[in-house]
């Protein structure tokens, strides 16, 4: 656990990531008393960038948000945040800039030392000196294991005298074999223990809340399972398409991008068995149990599909994109049922369905029960429970009452917590300020094990070898802005899913 004290060297911190996501995060932190005491960090990337234009840049993406924090805090607190910021160029394969680094992360340590009263620096439990180290990498995937070699050889701490964590971002392959290929690299440089696989979703506030939700309601616990619910969907719109990311996206695909990992990580929590404890491998073990019982998805029971130009001519189609292959036949939305078939939850459709450039930018859970025994009630709707991930934290239940009045018929309406108000005044943390904070604290609960990463791509990986081959399908059409592509809803409806009309 970082104590007292911490140096933070976030790799590929020129790029977009690292600007949009985890300095803010780190600010967040910091804002809120989340990071340890003493911290220096630096920025390490290739481009030679002179530090105030780099504390600029990181700047322009500290923003004030409404929070339980004062506009006056935030100002005085981000002044300071930006004092604690270093930057160094250095290319990522050559151990020049990591020696640099080292000598930088020395004389971080000896200044703690130098103002540590007893000339030893103090770390609660023990007199030793400890280096302490948090390495993110915010890297494409081509620099990756160059730099976790070169700072396993050059900015490791001895044995003895600290230690050291990296955190890595997807993507962790390509698929099954290029997977365990960086595996097999990163393996031998550092131990699980040490490695962090970050998938931010772990890190949203409705993500993390939904063992607690399912092993903290009798109610939802014992309706969790075949016997009751019909259909699940997982859902993830985005209302923008690949703009300025085209040429990156079309070795991707959604499937890749979003369904592989993040939603795939939210069913297994959604569909896990009670874990022994909240220990991280009590977890992480149910997952994979749960991945392992998944079956071969079925290459003829998934809807895939590619935007085209927007109803009104103004939004540019996928192959417009000039960075795209113009014959590319690569997916940007996609539905795909998944079976787990174990006791709990065999012949439940959980859908998982994703893509981009539609009409609204969302994420949400949707889980439908069977219909109640007809009997009095004819045409009765079926209870829905729904997990809105984002933008907004909602949870609401679609329940059954009597319309008020004399008469006797019956409405849909909602059970509703709707974050916004009912936590006004509490800080919701940023998935990468939770995450980065999990990992100061030796919590790998939300970080992806190497087995779950195995299983999860031997799931996807057929079928992208299928829709990437020679045999793939061609994706149908959806305009840029659509609510989804054409058959989508019968698609649902083919799933068990039925449409319910709310009041
Ligand atoms: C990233 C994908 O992992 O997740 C992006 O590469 C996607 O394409 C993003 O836009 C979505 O994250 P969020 O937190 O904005 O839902």
């Amino acid at each position: 656990v970082f104590k007292d004290h911490c140096a933070i060297v976030v790799f590929g911190a020129s790029g977009d990531l690292a600007k949009k996501k985890t300095f803010p995060a780190l600010f967040g932190l910091y804002l809120h008393d989340e990071l340890p005491k003493n911290i220096k960090i630096f920025g390490y990337a290739r481009t030679s960038i002179p530090l105030d234009d780099f504390k600029s840049r990181i700047a322009s993406f500290i923003k004030y948000k409404k929070s339980p924090i004062s506009e006056q805090v935030f100002s005085e607190k981000k002044e300071k945040f930006l004092t604690l910021i270093d930057y160094l160029s250095g290319p990522y394969d050559k151990n020049t800039g990591f020696k640099e680094l080292e000598s930088k992360l020395l004389e971080f340590d000896s200044s703690l030392l130098k103002n540590s009263p007893s000339g030893t620096y103090n770390t609660n439990d023990s007199n030793k000196f400890f280096s302490q180290r948090l390495y993110y990498l915010a890297l494409p995937p081509s620099a990756f294991v160059d730099v976790a070699r070169n700072l396993k050889e050059n900015n490791y701490p001895e044995k003895g005298t600290g230690f050291a964590k990296i955190i890595v971002e997807k993507p962790f392959g390509h698929d099954l074999p290029s997977a365990r290929e960086l595996q097999s690299k990163l393996a031998p440089l550092w131990s699980e223990d040490e490695l962090y696989r970050i998938d931010h979703y772990l890190g949203k506030e409705m993500v993390k809340n939904l063992l607690v939700l399912r092993f903290g309601n009798e109610f939802f616990g014992a309706s969790w399972s075949r016997k009751h619910i019909s259909s699940i969907q997982i859902s993830f719109k985005e209302p923008f398409g690949t703009e300025g990311r085209g040429g990156y996206f079309d070795k991707i695909g959604i499937i890749r991008d979003v369904i592989q990992n993040h939603l795939l990580q939210v069913l297994t929590l959604l569909t896990i068995d009670r874990p022994i404890s909240f220990d991280p491998e009590a977890i992480r073990d149910e997952k994979v149990k749960l991945l392992k019982s998944i079956s071969p998805i079925d290459l003829n029971d998934i809807l895939i599909a590619q935007y085209d130009k927007s109803l009104d001519g103004t939004k540019p189609s996928y192959l417009d994109d000039k960075t795209v292959d113009p014959n590319s036949k690569c997916v940007t939305y996609a539905a795909i049922p998944i079976n787990i078939e174990n006791e709990r939850w065999d012949g439940v459709p959980i859908i998982l369905r994703a893509g981009k450039a539609l009409n609204d930018g969302k994420v949400e859970i949707r889980i439908q029960f069977k219909q109640v025994a007809r009997g009095v009630f004819k045409n009765i709707d079926r209870n829905e429970l729904v997990i809105k991930i984002q933008p907004k934290e909602v949870i609401y239940l679609k329940i059954n009452a009597k319309l008020p009045g004399l008469a006797t018929s019956t409405t849909l309406t909602d059970l509703d917590l709707s974050y916004d108000s009912r936590y006004e005044s509490f800080w919701i943390p940023e998935a990468y300020e939770s995450l980065i904070r999990d990992c100061l604290h030796d919590d790998h609960s939300n970080f992806v094990r190497d087995d779950e990463l195995e299983v999860s791509w031997k799931l996807f990986t057929p079928l992208l070898n299928y829709l990437e081959g020679p045999d793939g399908p061609a994706p149908v059409k959806y305009p840029y802005g659509a609510r989804s592509p054409p058959g989508l809803d019968k698609f649902l409806n083919e799933h068990n899913y039925k449409f319910t009309n709310n009041e």
